[in-house]
């Protein structure tokens, strides 16, 4: 019998290398045969049509939803954000920005709904926007190495589960010190999320990944259809690692812009918090006002969120002062409760926007 290389039948059938090692590693290729570290494939063996092949036509009409678990994530109060678009989008309002997109629970939801003319997404997370980036140009190599730690990862005990963990996280902060965005480092981005503790991402002193392990029994590491409805919509979409201020350019009359920063914590006192997530603290919080003050000179459409000093401290009218000259909503959202013995619990979040919206 004759036989053709993984490479010559990735070309024959015109898809990725790892995608017949794949293929191969699950016996869908009757015949073929590993030699040494080589696949060797029949000539004569025909492309599998697996679910895989079906997945990749075209689905338009698929709804893409958030790839990763992000803290903060506005899944939650989503429906109240919605009652904020403002009207005209799609129509007269034709370009959308969302300058901290993290998991981009608003984003997919608005490239769900509307078209769009240009789009603008950024986060200084590195990884994140890595990700972002292949998911939008190469989703089915991605979707490879993915798949391929899926297999890997599932069938194991829980003592192998974890010690692949650390060794994913450790290969993980490799790339990651020595720069490398390559796809590697965006499949393990997913891989680390969707399998350490509850979907966190925290770095220490030396910027190195330290969420340790979940508990998921079957956690889905590769949402191959989701992914690729994912890739589909974010096509068009710019994607820009770095500060929220270098949206700028882009933000005009005709725009849509969501700001989503790293909440304010919440604190007994009314005094300038200096210590933040991301270090956001009350300056930052102050410079970002201002941006979106002069935003709003511009005509641009605005909703920004935030925490509300008010559910520990009545008198604490950080934001009331702050976005005095725009409206204010309150909100209730479910959130999770930082003091011992709590769950999650109901608290009040702030939607701040410069035309009101027409609310509901
Ligand atoms: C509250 S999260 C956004 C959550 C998002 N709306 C969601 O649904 O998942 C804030 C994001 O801002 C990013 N960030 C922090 N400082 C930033 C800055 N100066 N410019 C742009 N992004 C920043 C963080 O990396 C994080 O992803």
């Amino acid at each position: 019998m004759e036989f053709m290389t993984a490479k010559e039948a990735s070309a024959k059938w015109g898809i990725s290398q790892r995608r017949v090692a794949v293929l191969c590693s699950e016996n869908r290729i009757d015949g073929a045969e590993m030699l040494g570290k080589m696949w060797l494939i029949p000539k004569t063996a025909t492309k599998p049509d697996d679910a895989r092949s079906l997945r990749f036509q075209p689905i338009e009409n698929l709804a893409a939803k958030p790839f990763i678990k992000w803290a903060g994530g506005k899944a939650q109060i989503l429906e109240e954000i919605r009652r904020l678009y403002p009207s005209g989008l799609g129509t007269k309002i034709t370009k959308y920005a969302e300058p901290f997109v993290g998991g981009g629970a608003v984003l997919f939801d608005i490239l769900s709904k509307y078209e769009l003319d240009e789009v603008y997404i950024s986060d200084v997370n590195q990884e994140l926007i890595t990700t972002y980036t292949y998911i939008r140009d190469d989703a089915p190599m991605l979707i490879d190495v993915l798949m391929k730690m899926e297999q890997e990862y599932l069938p194991l005990s829980d003592d192998k589960r974890k010690a692949y963990y650390y060794e994913m996280r450790d290969k993980f902060n490799l790339l990651k010190s020595a720069n490398d965005m390559s796809v590697d480092i965006a499949a393990l981005f997913i891989f680390l999320n969707r399998t350490c503790f509850n979907g966190l991402y925290r770095v220490n002193g030396k910027g190195g990944f330290n969420v340790p392990m979940g508990s998921y029994k079957n956690p889905t590491i590769c949402d191959e259809s989701n992914l690729q409805a994912v890739s589909e919509r974010l096509q068009n979409v710019s994607i820009v690692c770095g500060d929220y201020r270098e949206s700028r350019s882009f933000i005009d009359k005709n725009t849509f812009a969501y700001f989503d920063p790293p909440y304010r914590p919440l604190s007994d006192t009314a005094s300038f918090t200096s210590y933040a997530r991301d270090g956001f603290d009350d300056k930052k919080q102050v410079e970002l006002a201002r941006y979106i003050k002069d935003l709003n000179r511009k005509g641009a459409h605005i909703v920004a969120s935030n925490s509300d000093p008010k559910n520990t401290n009545e008198s604490d009218n950080f934001f009331d002062e702050l976005y005095n000259s725009l409206s204010i909503a309150r909100i209730s959202a479910s959130r999770a409760i930082n003091s011992v013995g709590a769950g999650r619990g109901r608290v009040s979040e702030l939607l701040i926007s410069n035309y009101g919206g027409v609310r509901a």
